[in-house]
Parts: structure tokens; sequence; C-alpha cells
């Protein structure tokens, strides 16, 4: 079928890139992707996969291709939310929407998914199962809309599920997947340290003062992975926010630290999570002062299931030719992909892309030939799991 569905994916390429730049031109903030909710059940529609669900936990769309063999049913997911980013590429389909910009390649998966589905569409014949395919809204902020989209039923009777992520340092058409952990877990981690303001030139008449202590928390937290993370877990604590807001001549009566804890390994998260209060509740302690800490958990480690990411790691090697399948590094990035993968055996790979510019960046300019790689393969990985799951 590999020869079948390149030349599918030959064929629709163009409309598959005029329907990405659409998108672009229109992106849509998380739970607001009214319009691409729209546009994406047309298409379903004209294509006649299934009866299309609309409103699925907000703007989310779910059709299900059957296919004419007994075999299991796989889920394909992209996401359809933008960032609040004003564009900086200056293409000729950028972005009309102030402030508003795909620069997540949540446009990519969107036509990308729909190619795949009018690919697999046109051989339901030599399909064995069949194909949900889910659109899911809100991916980019939290709670994410991955677990909406569960809970309201897209995962009844699935067997396994798939997914993919463009990857802006990986050449326009590769592929790559990870076995095991291979994104981040992603939570913000916020401390609000209270002393007592005065003058600058009365320390020794205060109780605390929080700029000094804040500062010694920020120092202290770099124990927890440093200590206490086992060293074959990846971890990241950044504290990228201190804020004390006194004066040259005012010690403030707070200040506030603001990072990211970010783990692959969810024993370990729970752990980081207690010693990160723990540092810097008896930090401030010690100093006299207080430290109100609060965790606001996000998207979980994502894993990919051993023997789904061998068959999507194969699948790349024969669609795209083993120097086009790449082994690819753990990723620190956020997805709530992770949510499905909880439920369900299944992988999520990486599409190279080709940009010099990164991810949530004004300047991300996806090299669209990733397109005629990403259609094809992911009805190939579909179609080659209900073949080798048919009953
Ligand atoms: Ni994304």
């Amino acid at each position: 079928m590999i020869d079948t569905f390149q030349s599918d994916a030959d064929a629709l390429f163009a409309s598959v890139v005029a329907l990405r730049r659409t998108l672009h031109r229109h992106p849509e903030l998380s739970g607001e992707e009214h319009e691409t909710a729209r546009r994406v059940a047309e298409r379903l529609r004209e294509l006649g996969v299934g009866a299309v669900q609309t409103g699925v936990n907000g703007t989310g769309v779910v059709a299900t291709l059957e296919g004419e063999r007994p075999g299991p049913t796989v889920l394909l997911r992209a996401d359809m939310d933008a960032l609040p980013i004003q564009e900086e590429t200056g293409l000729e389909f950028a972005s009309e929407v102030d402030g508003v910009m795909h620069a997540c390649g949540h446009d990519v998966h969107t036509a990308s998914l729909l190619g795949t589905a009018a690919i697999l569409a046109r051989h339901r014949d030599q399909l064995h199962g069949r194909v949900r395919f889910c659109f899911q809204p809100h991916e980019e902020r939290l709670p994410g809309g991955a677990q909406g989209m569960i809970e309201s039923g897209v995962l009844a009777g699935v067997d396994a599920v798939f997914g993919q992520h463009i990857k802006p340092d990986l050449p326009a058409g590769t592929l790559g997947v990870r076995a095991g952990a291979a994104m981040a877990s992603s939570d913000e981690v916020y401390v609000t340290v209270t002393g007592e303001g005065g003058h600058a030139a009365e320390p020794h008449e205060l109780a605390a003062d929080a700029t000094y202590v804040g500062s010694q928390i920020v120092g202290a937290l770099q124990s927890v992975i440093s200590r206490h993370c086992p060293p074959d877990v990846p971890s990241i604590l950044t504290i990228g926010r201190l804020i004390a807001d006194g004066a040259t001549n005012v010690i403030p009566e707070t200040a506030r630290l603001e990072g990211t804890f970010r783990a692959m390994d969810e024993a370990w998260r729970g752990r980081g999570h207690d010693l990160i209060r723990r540092v810097a509740i008896r930090t401030a302690e010690a100093h006299g002062a207080t430290a109100d800490v609060e965790i606001h958990t996000g998207y979980p480690a994502l894993y990919n299931h051993k023997d789904e990411a061998h068959l999507v790691a194969d699948a790349a090697r024969e669609y795209v030719g083993p120097d086009r399948a790449l082994d690819v590094d753990r990723w620190f990035a956020g997805e709530d992909f992770a949510y499905f993968l909880q439920e369900r055996p299944g992988a999520f790979c990486q599409l190279g892309v080709g940009s010099a510019h990164g991810l949530h960046t004004a300047g991300l300019n996806v090299d669209e030939e990733a397109l005629r790689a990403s259609t094809g393969f992911m009805a190939y990985v579909a179609w080659r799991y209900g073949r080798e799951h048919a009953a």
C-alpha cells in the first residue's frame, strides 16, 4: 500500500497545502476554534467519512471511517488551536488575525489529518477495521482539550491512538518516534514569599526581607533536581520570574517566584512537587518569612508504548526511507496527547518541518513538503496497524 498512499499523497498535496494556508490565515485561540472546526467538518462530509460529530468538548470534531475488512479501531488525532503571537513571517498567507498565529503547527496537523482521511476514504476496501479522526480543540492552554475529548467518549472501542507534532529543527519530511518517555510533564510553580516591608536602611528592624529570602529560595530549589532526582530521569526546574518590587531604599513586603517544573517520570514528578513545597516553605521559615507555594498541574509526561512506537518507527523507515526515519531525542515540551496515551496504547511521532525559527515563535515557517510525507504516512500507520491486528 505504500506506493498507493504515496501517489495519493502526491495527488492531494496541492489541496492539502491550500487548506493548511487557509487555516494559517485564520488562526483561532484555544477554545475558540469555531471556523476551523466548521472547515474540518465540511471537509469530512465531502469525503464521506461516516457521521461527522461536531461540538465535541466545545469545538472538537470526530468522524469514523469504516473499513470493509474486519479489524481494530485506530484513533488519529490532530489539534486545531493557535497561539497569542503576532506573526512576523511576512508570508503571503500570513495570519490575518491580529496577535494570533499558528505558531505551533496545529494548522499543519489539522490539514495533514484531513489529507490522511481523504487517502483512507479512497481505500476503505483495503482497510482492516476503522479509523477515527479526532480533531481536538484547546491544546495550547491548560487544562487542555484532550481530557474533555476522552470524557466525551472518543476512545470508546478504540484499540490504539496515534498523533504527530511538527518539529522545526528536523529536516522537512523526516519522521521520528521514541519509545517510552518522549515528552515531559509540564507544571507551573508559583511561590509567594511574605516578609516585612520597610526602610532599606533598617533591615535589622524587620522580621524578614522577602527579596533576600526569595533569592535564597531560587538557589535552594536547585537542590531538588541535583540532589533528589534519580540520574536516569530527565527533569528541569527553572524559575523564570522573580519579582520583588521594592526600590533602592525600600524593602518590599513580598516577593513572587514563578517557574516551570518538567519531568519524564510520573513518580518522580509527584515527589518533585513535595520537595519544591518543602524546600520553599522551610527556606522561608529559616529566614523568618513565610512561603506560599502553588503548583498548577499541567499535562503529564508523554509515554509512547513500545509496540506502537516500534510500528511507527518501522513504518517510517519503509515510508520515507531509512535516511529520513530518525532516532529522535526526548523532547521537553508538554503535549496533552499524553492523556490519550494513558488510556490506550499508541505513539506520538515528530514530523520534521525544517524551520529556522522554533515553535511558539513569530517566525515559525514550515516547509510544506512535510505535508507530502505526513498525510500518506499516517494513512499507512493506521492501515498497517489495522492489518497487523485484524481479527
Ligand atoms: Ni503544539
